[in-house]
């Protein structure tokens, strides 16, 4: 049945998790870059979540998320049988993929298996694809097996150094602009803190870097305007003007800021979800 969970995998437990959708519309037409909106019950809010794989053969889609307040909680409740309420997309720009270059795409938290699917588009155009992945640790590390499939290189960082190279992505990065002048693109997605460091890594080198900003989004078709972000000063929406964009020309304070708007009120949400749920068990 359409929207149905076909598989969930805990990537990281209570934390980050991987459904694999009944989605055969949406795999069918679904490019990387694109993502889907959801709502997992009546009363619940929309939202984005990246479209991390698809296959149209068994018309399934992949997404993994990171539970991060009610609504991803409540799709967290949800396991392999039961079916996500709507499920609407493909939807935003799809990636703008240029062939015949080395590409380094950089991925950091839940961000890497966003990019995963950007990753495998450059490599089925016949693009060198590095991957450049990190987390806090080793076990907070997604999609290394996934990336290494089809990219020769997947070079990975973690803060703590249980695993690879100590430190931050953007030392990596860094690295390998010094060691090869051929890189024609860098593609970054991740935290917000993330996808600037690794913009200001680039701006030296004058190396096309694009960025997936994951801006707040209410109706995903460029309606209601809460998406909205600055890019070269001007105001563009993220759900269909993006969400790829330079990231050279991002405003990323205006970004930050409008992603905390809604922070208290969202942690109010999300703790009465946690309270609900207890009072429920009793
Ligand atoms: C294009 C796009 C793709 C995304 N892809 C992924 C993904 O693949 N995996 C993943 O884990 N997350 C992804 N996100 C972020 C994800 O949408 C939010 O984590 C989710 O909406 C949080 O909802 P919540 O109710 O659980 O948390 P809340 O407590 O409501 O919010 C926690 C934080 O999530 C963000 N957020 C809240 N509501 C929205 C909203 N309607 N739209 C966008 N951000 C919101 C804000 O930064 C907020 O502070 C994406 C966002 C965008 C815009
Ligand atoms: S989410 Fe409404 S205009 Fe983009």
């Amino acid at each position: 049945m359409e929207n149905t969970i076909i598989s969930k995998e805990r990537l990281i437990p209570g934390q980050t998790s991987k459904l694999v959708i009944d989605a055969p519309h949406i795999a069918a037409k679904a490019q990387p870059g694109n993502f889907v909106i959801l709502r997992v019950c009546e009363h619940g809010e929309r939202i984005p979540l990246t479209i991390a794989d698809a296959d149209p053969e068994k018309g399934t889609i992949t997404i993994v998320y990171l539970v991060m307040g009610k609504s991803t909680a409540m799709l967290e409740d949800l396991n392999e049988g039961d079916a996500i309420l709507d499920l609407c997309g493909p939807l935003g720009r799809a990636t703008h993929i240029e062939q015949g270059g080395t590409v380094i795409c950089v991925g950091g938290g839940t961000g890497i298996a966003a990019m995963h699917h950007i990753a495998k588009g450059h490599h089925k155009a016949g693009n060198h694809v590095v991957a450049i992945i990190g987390a806090r640790s080793k076990d907070l590390l997604l999609f290394e097996k996934e990336l290494k499939e089809f990219a020769p290189e997947v070079l990975v960082s973690t803060d703590d150094g249980s695993y690879g190279h100590k430190g931050l992505v953007t030392e990596l990065l860094r690295q390998r602009l010094e060691a090869d002048d051929s890189v024609s693109e860098v593609v970054a997605v991740g935290p917000v803190p993330m996808m600037e460091a690794v913009a200001r890594t680039t701006e030296p080198f004058g190396v096309k870097t694009t960025v997936s900003l994951n801006s707040i989004m209410v109706d995903g078709i460029g309606m209601c305007g809460a998406c909205r972000v600055t890019v070269d000063n001007e105001t563009r929406f993220a759900c269909v003007d993006g969400p790829e964009f330079d990231g050279h020309k991002v405003d990323f304070a205006e970004l930050r800021q409008r992603l905390g708007a809604f922070r208290p009120l969202e942690r109010e949400s999300y703790d009465h979800h946690c309270r609900c749920k207890c009072n429920e068990s009793k």
